[in-house]
């Protein structure tokens, strides 16, 4: 970038244009519209779970008829996409992970249920095991292994099954290498050649993830922890090296995650590789600030102004939970 050039005092005074509100808005460098929003929601099964997530206060697991009114509030509020998290019966999560794969669990009711009511919102998906794992982990585990090969076989048959039941993006959030090249091959061979991927390239190993997995009852069961498949939060280079690996193997989209303490990441991606590109604001991110607006020590403008972070930062879109506040906000 060329040095900005500043006349000096008192020609230049920054301060003219920041006069009102018409004169910063003509000088406004970025914006935010429900556009750039992805909202993620949770679905259960189960009798009884729905309603508020303790740690997420605000958010609630929907019933599947919640989920179609969700689809249709998303679209009254130009939000363009919504992104399904499944919430099972703990009796069904298996070390096989086999309700992964039926066309009845409940994630894919869900893609059902939204593009029967709005067939034109776009639905993306979650694609890794921990929903429906015994243990808690994104992939298969053999004798405290993670299983990578294994692990890949059963997402590509979980992939194919969710682009069946109309699925428009698939998020691989397992972090096992190679998933991008195997899916898109799948794809192909299956006739779902338009069914786009937006990688979790970038998916750091973090404590910010807390808060969802109470949402999808995973909090009690995870055994050890994902650090030797979710990326170490010291590293960048790395994180950039994954990026350009699932780009190379056929990701349509990456996402960086979580976001606001990773935005050096979002905006060394977007200039790095121009590609379309997404930050995940994740659980423990909407926990910090929603908690800190319900004690009133911070204005609901802070919602805003995490998201227009993220577009400062290169982002074209974020996923959020504060997603359909924020279009009311806007409206
Ligand atoms: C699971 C998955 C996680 C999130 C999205 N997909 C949790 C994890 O990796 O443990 C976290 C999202 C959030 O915290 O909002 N593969």
């Amino acid at each position: 970038m060329a040095s900005p050039i500043i006349a000096p005092f008192p020609a230049g005074r920054l301060r003219r244009l920041r006069r009102n509100a018409n004169i910063r808005a003509m000088v406004s460098e970025r914006n935010l519209t429900p556009a750039n929003l992805i909202w993620p929601i949770f679905v259960t099964e189960v009798a009884g779970a729905e309603g508020e997530i303790a740690s997420m206060p605000g958010v609630e697991r929907l019933t599947l008829d919640g989920a179609r009114r969700a689809a249709e509030r998303a679209a009254r509020l130009n939000i363009p996409a919504i992104c399904i998290f499944p919430h099972s019966d703990q009796a069904s999560r298996t070390d096989d992970c086999a309700r992964a794969w039926d066309p009845d669990n409940i994630g894919n009711l869900a893609i059902r249920a939204v593009k029967e009511e709005v067939p034109d919102l776009v639905v993306m998906t979650d694609i890794a095991l921990d929903p429906y794992n015994a243990n808690g982990h994104d992939g298969l585990v053999r004798d405290g292994e993670i299983l990578n090969d294994e692990t890949i076989e059963a997402l590509v048959r979980m992939a194919l099954v969710q682009a069946d039941c109309g699925a428009d993006i698939l998020g691989p959030s397992d972090m096992m290498d190679g998933r991008i090249a195997a899916l898109r091959a799948a794809l192909e061979r299956h006739d779902h050649k338009n069914v786009a991927i937006l990688s979790y390239a970038a998916k750091f190993a973090s404590a910010f993830y807390g808060p969802f997995r109470d949402a999808v009852g995973a909090s009690g069961r995870l055994v050890g922890d994902k650090k030797t498949y979710q990326i170490n939060p010291a590293n960048r280079g790395e994180a950039i090296r994954c990026v350009a690996r699932d780009l190379a193997e056929g990701a349509d989209m990456v996402m960086v995650k979580p976001g606001m303490p990773y935005l050096d990441i979002c905006r060394a991606v977007k200039d790095e590789f121009g590609a379309p590109t997404f930050a995940y604001q994740v659980s423990g991110e909407y926990a910090m600030i929603e908690g800190a607006i319900r004690n009133g020590w911070l204005s609901r403008d802070a919602m805003v102004e995490s998201l227009l972070g993220f577009r400062r930062a290169g982002c074209d879109g974020v996923l959020s939970y504060f997603a359909p506040t924020v279009a009311e906000m806007l409206a």
